[in-house]
């Protein structure tokens, strides 16, 4: 087997310039997690199946399983340890829901599932429960039941429509 070929990569992480050095053949959730030591970003199925991987590229949510690391070049990403990054106590306002709504067990699915949400909202700020869902309905959770879920970002996009979208963007 050939060793790997390394390449340096240079993006925005969370809002801070980032390099990093990894294999060629690294895919983005690897580096996150193993070089970046970013662990929010889970890695649940490897295959696009699960959204625990979801992280935000350039604005929009993607599975970050299926992104080359390569393909991070020059972009702006967000984890969950950057989301809440200037929102009041460090939470966005989604992540802030959860915490209320009690939509939390045992968290695997949680951070792929505020990202996907966060995003969503973002989308479509007027996102009804069915439009949530529908939107959701790529990051599974082997917990909840979905119900609090929902609750949660329902809760979240009523808040973000009320306050002034530089409140929470
Ligand atoms: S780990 Fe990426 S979608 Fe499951
Ligand atoms: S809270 Fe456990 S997988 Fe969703």
């Amino acid at each position: 087997m050939k060793p790997p070929i390394p390449i340096e990569l240079r993006f925005e992480l969370n809002g801070e310039p980032t390099t990093v050095r990894c294999a060629a053949q690294a895919m983005l959730h690897e580096v996150l997690r193993l070089d970046l030591s970013l662990t929010g970003t889970k890695e649940g199925c490897g295959e696009g199946e699960c959204g625990a991987c979801t992280v935000i590229m350039d604005g929009e949510a993607v599975n970050s399983c299926l992104v080359m690391a390569a393909q991070a070049e020059g972009r702006k990403i967000t984890t969950i340890e950057g989301l809440g990054l200037g929102h009041q106590d460090g939470l966005h306002p989604v992540q802030a829901a959860f915490i209320e709504t009690g939509g939390v067990q045992c968290g695997f699915c949680i951070p792929g599932m505020v990202l996907q949400a966060a995003d969503t909202i973002r989308r479509i700020p007027d996102a009804d429960r069915a439009t949530i869902r529908r939107e959701v309905a790529g990051n599974l959770c082997r917990c909840t039941g979905y119900t609090k879920i929902l609750d949660a970002v329902e809760l979240a996009a009523l808040r973000m429509r009320a306050a002034p979208a530089a409140e929470w963007t």
